[in-house]
C-alpha cells in the first residue's frame, strides 16, 4: 500500500471519457483519489459516457466503486460545498489536483481565486500551497479571455493541458484518443503509463 493521493474534478466540459478513464488508472495505481463532480459535469457525463451519477456524494461513491470495481476507501466522494473535506485547507490537501475536463467557467473562476465551490477553493489551496495543478481545459475556438486566463495561470506554474489528442500513435477508436490524453496528464503528474507507446522508444 502506498500513500499516493490526489484531487481529481471533473467539470462541465466535453470530454467526460477523459476524466472516467482518469479516475480508473488513478485508482488502478492505488490513489487514493478526492473526487469532486459539478452539476454541469454531471449532465456532460450523462450526455457524452452512458454514466448517469447521483447528486450526493454517498450515492455517487457507491455508484462509481460499483462500476469501476474500486477499493471503496481508496474513493473520497467530495460534496460541493464540504468545506470541512481535506481538500479545502491547505493543511491536508493532496499536493497534486487534476480538472479534466475542465470548462471555460472553472478555468475563469480558478484564474480569478473565487473559491466560490469546493472544486474551486481545493484549486486555490493547490495554487497558494505551490503544488502542481493540471487543467485539461475544453472548449473551441478560444475566445481572448480563455487565452488571458490560460497564461494567467501558466505564470503561476499551473500546467494546462487542452484536450487536444495527437494522431500519431495511430488511434484505432475513440479509445484510443482518450488514452492518448490520459497518458499525457499520467505522465505529467509522474504516474505509471503503459496505455500509449512512448515517442521514439517504444512506438508500434
Ligand atoms: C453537453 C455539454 C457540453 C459542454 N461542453 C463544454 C465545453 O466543451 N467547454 C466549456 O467550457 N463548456 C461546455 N459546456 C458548458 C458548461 O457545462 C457550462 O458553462 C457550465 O456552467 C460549467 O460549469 P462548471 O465549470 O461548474 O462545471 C457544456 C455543457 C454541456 C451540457
Amino acid at each position: 500500500m502506498t500513500s499516493k493521493s490526489i484531487t481529481l474534478a471533473f467539470t462541465g466540459a466535453s470530454g467526460a471519457p477523459y476524466g472516467m478513464r482518469l479516475l480508473e488508472c488513478l485508482l488502478a495505481q492505488d490513489y487514493t483519489v478526492y473526487l469532486l463532480v459539478s452539476s454541469a459535469a454531471r449532465v456532460v457525463l450523462a450526455t457524452e459516457h452512458d454514466t448517469k451519477l447521483p447528486a450526493s456524494p454517498s450515492a455517487m461513491h457507491k455508484a462509481l466503486v460499483e462500476r469501476l470495481h474500486c477499493s471503496a476507501d481508496k474513493l473520497v466522494v467530495c460534496g460541493k460545498e464540504d468545506w470541512f473535506s481535506p481538500v479545502a485547507s491547505g493543511s491536508a490537501a493532496p499536493k497534486q489536483m487534476i480538472v479534466c475536463p475542465c470548462s471555460a467557467g472553472s478555468l475563469a473562476s480558478i484564474a480569478h481565486g473565487l473559491s466560490d465551490n469546493l472544486i474551486e477553493r481545493a484549486a486555490d489551496v493547490v495554487i497558494k500551497e505551490k503544488g502542481q495543478l493540471l487543467l485539461v481545459v475544453r472548449e473551441t475556438p478560444f475566445s481572448t479571455i480563455h487565452l488571458e486566463n490560460m497564461h494567467k495561470l501558466s505564470q503561476m506554474g499551473v500546467t494546462i493541458m487542452p484536450a487536444a489528442p495527437g494522431f500519431y500513435h495511430q488511434p484505432q477508436s475513440i479509445d484510443d484518443l482518450v488514452d492518448f490524453m490520459v497518458a499525457r496528464v499520467l505522465d505529467h503528474i509522474g504516474a505509471e503509463q503503459t496505455l500509449v507507446p512512448r515517442w521514439g522508444y517504444d512506438q508500434r
